[in-house]
């Protein structure tokens, strides 16, 4: 996958740290994520680190490349941010997949909140490594974080 080839349009331009583009190759759709100039490069190190690790598994990005110079993460674009309308209905499921995932490659991830979980298809798509700690899966708090999330969502 050539990512640089691609025609970039901005995608968004809110989050704190970072700037996203989106584009299409065929059928199928890319982002970009370009860190701010401001944020600390441990941010970036951190999820370039643990895209490294969870790329190709399920719930995540198959495809990452990262240019660290320009600060820059290349990645599958992941779906629509989780909201009433697009929740799977098996998503008790997929979350034991995805902490059965974290727990095999002992990844705590920290920011677990709507905007960072995606859904494309039926399918639960996790986003956004800037804070994670390596060698330290907890499955509980993780599972009580992902369940708020879920369930709250379905009143809002
Ligand atoms: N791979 C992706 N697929 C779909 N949407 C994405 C993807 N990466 C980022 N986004 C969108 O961009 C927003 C910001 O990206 P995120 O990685 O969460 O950056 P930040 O660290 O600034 O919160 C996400 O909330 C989501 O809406
Ligand atoms: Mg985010």
């Amino acid at each position: 996958m050539n990512f640089l080839n691609l025609k970039w349009k901005l995608y968004s331009n809110i989050g704190t740290s970072s700037i996203i583009y989106k584009a299409q190759d065929r059928f199928d759709f890319y982002i970009k994520k370009v860190y701010r100039k401001n944020i600390p490069d441990i941010y970036f190190e951190m999820e370039s680190k643990a895209l490294e690790i969870l790329k190709g598994k399920p719930h995540f990005t198959k495809n990452c490349f990262i240019d660290k110079q320009n600060k820059t993460i290349y990645m599958d674009y992941l779906g629509k941010t989780l909201s009433k309308t697009n929740c799977p209905r098996n998503w008790k499921e997929q979350i034991n997949e995805i902490l059965d995932i974290l727990q095999d490659i002992n990844l705590y991830i920290s920011d677990i909140q709507r905007n960072n979980i995606c859904i494309l298809g039926n399918k639960i798509n996790i986003i956004d490594f800037g804070i994670v700690c390596f060698n330290s899966f907890n499955k509980e708090q993780i599972k009580s974080c992902l369940t708020f999330v879920f369930e709250n969502q379905l009143y809002d």
